[in-house]
């Protein structure tokens, strides 16, 4: 017999199964503090319909300098505790663009995305000094620049021309669902939509930390607001 009762809501899922940019991994820095956590976030990532992660630990200098080392013994800590049917977990980095960046960049230690795609970002007080050069200098290495979060940089809000600048140069854009969500405040609500009225979005990623993320997301996923907004949606997440 037909009952509206007995149908379990269907949860609702992400509009691709890679995700790019996420703090997963236990201990390294402002995510996941240990590994149960990061058990709990896998586990949601999945319920997304996330069956790729390509996780994103900080180098910031001075507070996370995170290097293959840590960021790698961090992983396999976590590998360990991973169920068979975990979503695939590879690591990268978000890469602040500071002089200990510039180091790795000298030193060939960066650790790429798939395809030699690199997440970097501003410092959220003020942007890198150099930026447009840095992206001309990256590409000329073979690196695909992707921008964390340009929707996030409030000191960019009044002169928009650089994102549009920035994307004549061909370094690509990766919006936060957090932001869309209204997560982070209604001003970077309202850029983060008028990226994606534009055309500016070739990447939406988690940037995922902890469990509060992990609710405000789901509900978003829930929303109507949501329905609307992937079917402006031209992503690129698969190419990773
Ligand atoms: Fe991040």
């Amino acid at each position: 017999m037909f009952s509206i009762f007995s149908k379990k809501a269907k949860q609702a899922t992400m509009p691709y199964t890679t995700d790019l940019h996420s703090h997963i991994l236990p201990g390294i820095d402002d995510g996941s503090q240990n590994v149960e956590t990061s058990l709990k976030l896998v586990d949601q990532m999945q319920q997304w319909g996330i069956t790729k992660i390509v996780t994103t630990p900080h180098v910031t200098e001075e507070t996370f300098e995170n290097t293959q080392e840590t960021i790698e013994a961090a992983y396999n800590e976590l590998k360990t505790h991973l169920s068979n049917d975990a979503p695939e977990i590879i690591f990268s980095a978000e890469y602040r663009m500071d002089e200990n960046f510039m180091k790795h960049l000298k030193n060939n230690t960066l650790i790429p995305l798939p395809n030699n795609y690199l997440l970097i970002e501003n410092s959220f007080v003020q942007p890198f000094w150099d930026l447009k050069n840095l992206i001309f200098e990256l590409q000329l290495k073979g690196f695909k620049p992707i921008l964390a979060h340009p929707e996030r940089y409030t000191y960019y809000y009044e002169q928009k021309r650089i994102y549009t600048d920035l994307i004549h140069l061909g370094c690509l854009f990766q919006i936060n669902w957090l932001s869309i969500a209204g997560y982070y405040g209604k001003d970077t609500k309202a850029i983060a939509h008028w990226m994606i009225d534009n055309g500016y979005v070739d990447f939406m990623g988690t940037d995922l930390h902890n469990m509060h993320h992990a609710e405000a997301i789901t509900e978003y996923l829930n929303s109507k607001d949501y329905q609307k907004v992937i079917r402006k949606l031209n992503l690129k997440n698969e190419l990773l």
